[in-house]
């Protein structure tokens, strides 16, 4: 079975598109993103491949955010006055948004945090420091971002539990017998990625969960990388926790999403305590408040929380059908073209087991020098650990570049990153053969 088809087994059937329909649409699409229209340095235009690391805008994320300002710049949950109401209707109206797009069964499941890594960090708190003991097992994987990994770290040496890694296949799969095979009952948690930010591989969440939910471990699933890119449906994947970041997902930074069951999140104390959680407080102790504003003490991120609820709105408008047909072709003529570049190891499995995005280490070369170079094209790509140190440490290498792709994207900007590359390639050459001469 496809692994990203698992995270949207309730959405609307594939449609087929050719390549030229998706070059077609993403073309449309890139007019609604207004830094795509200014150029890097005059007479250069911006190629930007680092989505993985915060996506761009598109003009209705941008105008729900102004206009948030502009008409109802008020605190939520508090004022009885007009636009104070307003901005409390507009904030619960994207709470409301985001659980229809995840299909949570209740908007009280839902829990506006900062980002992923607050969304994580609320749990491994709050849930592991109440549930986890000594001789109990937490498992994640050996691809996971630092943000799904030092939060468990540090629980597993609060609580005294043992945190333990499933390892990956050569080719940059998890293995998932291993992975089965580490289970037993006393494993109290797995922590698992929606999709690699450095390899691109894509998990296959829905089977962990079975096997996890099969010896009474509960699974929270890191989505910073797989809900922007093919979403989420929690009720049919069956996650105990799901955690993502608005601002890989065309929304604004400042704001993302905790998505946990009722009966999880019932029982967990909150992390954070003062003002809003409360339901009653006297001089000695403090009742908390109903889901989901108990786990949201003092004041939200309210604007960006409603301009979420517009990139809600545009990614549904666009379709999962089509952003993940569109991620497919690109990467995979990312894959084909990329392998032209002299002394390049692409990272991660082959198209099409992969999310939309291509790490790779190029000889010879440090990955920032490269980043830098390719700069000079106005190609915008990442470059080092990506949050990932022991997974470089694996592949052997202290770092890498990557090139990430979304809805905006086409296959221009793959060519441009090639050609950049090869240029690079062949100026660190004449350069290397510059200064052998000199010496001999
Ligand atoms: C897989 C993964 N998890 C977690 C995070 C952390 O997201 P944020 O910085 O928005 O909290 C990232 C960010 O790059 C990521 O790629």
């Amino acid at each position: 079975m496809d692994p990203q088809a698992a995270f949207t087994s309730s959405g609307p059937a594939n449609a087929v598109y050719t390549a030229e329909q998706l070059e077609q649409r993403a073309a449309e699409l890139r007019q609604r993103f207004p830094i795509l229209r200014r150029e890097v340095r005059p007479g250069v235009r911006l190629v930007y491949l680092d989505s993985a690391a915060t996506s761009l805008k598109p003009d209705s994320v941008i105008d729900a955010l102004a206009e948030h300002y502009r008409l109802r710049s008020a605190n939520v949950h508090r004022g009885i006055y007009t636009i104070a109401e307003e901005a409390t209707a507009a904030y619960e109206a994207a709470r409301e948004k985001v659980a229809r797009f995840i299909n949570a069964s209740s908007t009280a499941e839902v829990i506006f945090t900062h980002g992923t890594t607050e969304s994580i960090n609320l749990v491994a708190w709050s849930w592991g420091g109440t549930n986890l003991k000594p001789g109990d097992e937490v498992v994640v994987t050996q691809m996971e971002h630092h943000a799904n990994l030092v939060p468990w770290q540090q629980v597993c040496r609060r609580t005294g539990a043992t945190l333990r890694f499933a390892p990956l296949t050569g080719d940059g799969q998890l293995d998932l017998a291993a992975l089965e095979a580490m289970l037993s009952e006393r494993t109290k948690l797995v922590a698992v990625t929606g999709a690699s930010n450095v390899l691109g591989t894509v998990p296959p969440v829905a089977e962990i969960v079975r096997l996890a939910h099969g010896v009474g471990a509960r699974v929270l699933v890191d989505g910073a990388q797989s809900v922007p890119h093919f979403g989420c449906d929690v009720q049919a994947l069956d996650c105990d926790f799901l955690a993502f970041s608005g601002h890989k997902m065309c929304g604004p930074e400042g704001v993302g999403v905790l998505y946990g069951k009722l009966e999880l999140l019932e029982a967990m104390p909150p992390m954070f305590t003062g003002g809003e959680m409360v339901k009653k407080v006297t001089f000695d102790e403090a009742a908390w408040n109903d889901l989901p504003w108990k786990f949201e003490a003092g004041t939200p991120p309210v604007a960006p929380a409603v301009a979420l609820g517009a990139a809600v709105d545009f990614l549904r408008d666009v379709g999962w059908d089509f952003i993940r047909a569109h991620e497919q072709l690109l990467v995979s003529y990312a894959f084909e073209r990329l392998q032209e570049v002299p002394g390049i190891r692409l990272l991660g499995p082959a198209p099409p087991n992969r999310s939309g995005l291509v790490a790779f280490a190029i000889e010879g070369i440090h990955p920032h020098d490269v980043a830098q170079f390719l700069d000079r094209y106005g190609v915008a790509v990442r470059a080092g650990h990506h949050c990932a140190q022991p997974l470089h440490q694996l592949l052997g290498l202290r770092a890498s570049t990557r090139a990430s792709f979304y809805l905006y994207n086409v296959r221009a900007d793959v060519d441009a990153l090639v050609d950049a590359l090869k240029q690079t390639v062949e100026r660190f050459a004449r350069f290397r053969q510059r200064v052998s001469s000199q010496r001999g």
